[in-house]
C-alpha cells in the first residue's frame, strides 16, 4: 500500500518511535522530494539520527508508515531497504581502518553488486569491480592514496571515503548523518563540494549542524525539535520562521 499519491523519494507519515516508555519520535510527517537536497536540523537529542535509523530500517517504527518511491519499506530489514536504492552513512565514522582505501571501496561495491554480477565470470567481475572502484576513488580525490591503510587517512579523507562507501552501490537516495562533524571550516567546504559532486542527480537527506552549510546546500530544510517537525520548507521560509528562531536562539543570524 502506498502512503501518498505524490512521488516523494521518501515519505514519513505520522511516524512514532518509543524507546521503552519514552516517545522519542512523536508523529513525524516528512516528504523528501525526488532529486532534492534536504537538510534535517535540530538540537542535540532531537531525534535526527533516530529518524535515519527508522528510515534505513535499523530500528522498527512503533507506529506510522515510511515509504520509498511510494512503496512501504517500514518493517523491511536494512539490507532489503538498501537493495531498493537507499543508503545511509553513520554519525561516527565507520570504515575498515586496517584495509586499504581501495579495498574499502571494493568491499562496498562487492556487497552492492554481488547479485548483479553473479552471472559473470570471476575474472570479468574482478575487472569491472576494480574499474568501478578506481572511478569512484577518482571522484573522491582519493585515487593517489588507494593503497594506504584507511586508518591512516586524515579525518576529512576518512569521512570522504565513508561517503564513497555509502554511494558505492549506486543508491539513488542517500542519507548522510553529520558528514562534516568535527571538521575545520576549510575541511567542511571541501567535504560539501565533494558531497555536491557525488550526489548530483540523487536525492540527499543530510543531518548537519553548520548553518552556513545548511542554508547554502539545502533545497528544503526540516527542523526537528523533541521528536517533532516544527517547520519544513525552503531556506528563506525557515530563516523567517519564528518558532525556528526561538529554538535556535539567533544561531541563524551567523
Ligand atoms: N537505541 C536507543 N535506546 C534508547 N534511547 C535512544 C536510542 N537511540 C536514541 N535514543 C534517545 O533518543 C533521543 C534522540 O537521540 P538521537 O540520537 O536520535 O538525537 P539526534 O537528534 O541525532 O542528536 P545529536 O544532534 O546529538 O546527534 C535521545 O534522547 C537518545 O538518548
Ligand atoms: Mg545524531
Amino acid at each position: 500500500m502506498s502512503l501518498s499519491t505524490t512521488t516523494a523519494a521518501v515519505s514519513l507519515r505520522d511516524v512514532r518511535k518509543n524507546f521503552g516508555p519514552a516517545e522519542i519520535i512523536r508523529g513525524v510527517n516528512l516528504d523528501i522530494r525526488e532529486g532534492e537536497r534536504h537538510a534535517m536540523i535540530g538540537p542535540n537529542g532531537a531525534g535526527k539520527t533516530t529518524c535515519f535509523n527508522l528510515i534505513s530500517g535499523r530500528f522498527p517504527i512503533t507506529s506510522g508508515g515510511i515509504s520509498l518511491h511510494g512503496e512501504r519499506i517500514d518493517g523491511l530489514a536494512p539490507q532489503e531497504i538498501n537493495r531498493k536504492g537507499l543508503s545511509r552513512s553513520f554519525q561516527i565514522t565507520s570504515i575498515f581502518h586496517r584495509m586499504s582505501v581501495f579495498e574499502n571501496i571494493r568491499c562496498a561495491l562487492l556487497w552492492a553488486h554481488d547479485y548483479r554480477y553473479s552471472f559473470w565470470s570471476p575474472l570479468w567481475r574482478q575487472k569491472r569491480l576494480n574499474e568501478e572502484a578506481e572511478r569512484l576513488l577518482d571522484d573522491l580525490n582519493l585515487l593517489s592514496r588507494r593503497d594506504l591503510q584507511a586508518g591512516l587517512l586524515s579525518y576529512a579523507d576518512q569521512r570522504a571515503l565513508e561517503i564513497g562507501i555509502t554511494i558505492a552501490g549506486g543508491a539513488t537516495v542517500i542519507l548522510l548523518d553529520e558528514p562534516t562533524a568535527g571538521m575545520s571550516h576549510s575541511e567542511t567546504e571541501y567535504a560539501i563540494a565533494l558531497i555536491r559532486r557525488v550526489t548530483e542527480g540523487k536525492t540527499l537527506l543530510m543531518v548537519e549542524h553548520d548553518m552556513r552549510v545548511v542554508f547554502d546546500l539545502a533545497d528544503t530544510i526540516t527542523v526537528l525539535v523533541y521528536g517533532e517537525v516544527i517547520a519544513s520548507g525552503p531556506p528563506a521560509e525557515i530563516r523567517a520562521n519564528r518558532a525556528v528562531q526561538e529554538a535556535y536562539l539567533g544561531a541563524l543570524d551567523e
